[in-house]
């Protein structure tokens, strides 16, 4: 059993070792952790599941045999949000949750099939996938005393790692990025429970069709904020950098993301295109610093292309 916690996946491994003394003694103390949780909870531990961040996921089997999956996330205030979001949802849009340990950061979770990342190839679709999804997910009333997103925030921290990373990308970029920021912080639309991180591979299919998942998926992994939906469809576009630099014109397709986007939701094109900009700078600089240059790096690459390719038509800057 305690086998697979040492198959702990590269990503998480990475992630907390970037977190210093904190990180390590976390990965020390997991398979303590998974082993209390077994007794606790009396559980079966099955395959350790990849393509997550920064937690431990285990498919697991039920003292009464039923599949579930358990998890447990690094320390941190995020976990108990991410749980409370879960429990708040019940079922629509999001995993369902089972029990919840807050002394290890673990919770039991609703077992689901395959990533979108592996299960639709293509980004047209996943956008399509994770826009209905998402029009779910705002439904779910908002925590008490959740934090507003602020988009001065985002700006900051790309200032921040900006310098931090001693300027990984050009000046331009970054410019461009915060005065987006600077348009979406005045942004007058009313504000909801947004995901906070809605990209592909948080988003899971259902194994059994059921109320709350009619898109055919549902999302883990909630970091939730209170800010414009138009957040939350940023994230969804600004994935698929290896994709995008095959594009003669990247800019072109994600302009095609985000009025379909807009058909779904009905979120304006411009909000979701200026949102989906910030992410893939703040997302690129992100995962440079904490322990994933070059995913990060191709991130900013990406971004740096929209540039030099100026979207053309009107509304678009
Ligand atoms: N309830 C679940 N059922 C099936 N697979 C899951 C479930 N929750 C997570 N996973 C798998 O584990 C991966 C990591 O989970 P996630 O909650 O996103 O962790 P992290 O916080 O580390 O990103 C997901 O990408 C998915 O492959
Ligand atoms: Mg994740």
């Amino acid at each position: 059993m305690v086998s697979s916690v040492m198959e702990l996946p590269e990503s998480p491994r990475r992630s907390a070792e970037s977190r210093g003394e904190a990180g390590r003694a976390w990965l020390a103390a997991l398979p303590g952790y998974a082993e209390q949780l077994r007794e606790l909870w009396r559980l079966e531990l099955g395959e350790v599941l990849a393509g997550g961040k920064s937690a431990l996921v285990v498919r697991v089997k039920t003292g009464d045999g039923r599949d579930a999956v358990l998890k447990i996330g690094p320390p941190g205030d995020g976990f108990a949000d991410e749980v409370r979001t879960i429990a708040a949802a019940e079922g629509r849009g999001y995993v369902r949750l089972y029990a919840y340990d807050p002394e290890r950061n673990a919770a039991l979770l609703e077992a689901l099939g395959p990533m979108m990342t592996t299960d639709i190839v293509s980004p047209a679709e996943s956008v399509e996938a994770l826009g209905h999804t998402l029009t779910q997910v705002w439904k779910v009333p908002p925590l008490p005393g959740l934090a507003g997103h602020k988009a001065e925030g985002i700006a900051e921290l790309i200032r921040q790692l900006w310098t931090e990373l001693s300027e990984p990308c050009s000046r331009e970029l970054t410019q461009r990025a915060l005065s987006y920021a600077d348009h979406r912080a005045q942004s007058a639309a009313a504000k909801v429970m947004c995901h906070g991180d809605p990209h592909p591979a948080n988003a899971m299919r259902v194994l059994v069709p059921r109320l709350g998942a009619e898109s055919g998926y549902v999302f883990a992994d909630p970091e939730p904020l209170l800010a414009e939906p138009a957040y939350d469809l940023g994230v969804v576009i600004r994935g698929w950098p290896e994709e995008l630099s095959t594009e003669a014109d990247p800019a072109g397709v994600l302009r095609g993301y985000c009025r379909r986007l807009e058909e779904i939701t009905g979120v304006p094109a411009q909000a979701i295109w200026e949102w989906g900009f910030i992410e893939r700078v703040s997302s690129g600089l992100y995962l440079m610093r904490y322990g994933h240059e070059q995913e990060g790096r191709a991130y900013l690459d990406s971004a740096e292309r929209l540039l030099s390719r100026p979207a053309s038509g009107a509304g678009w800057r």
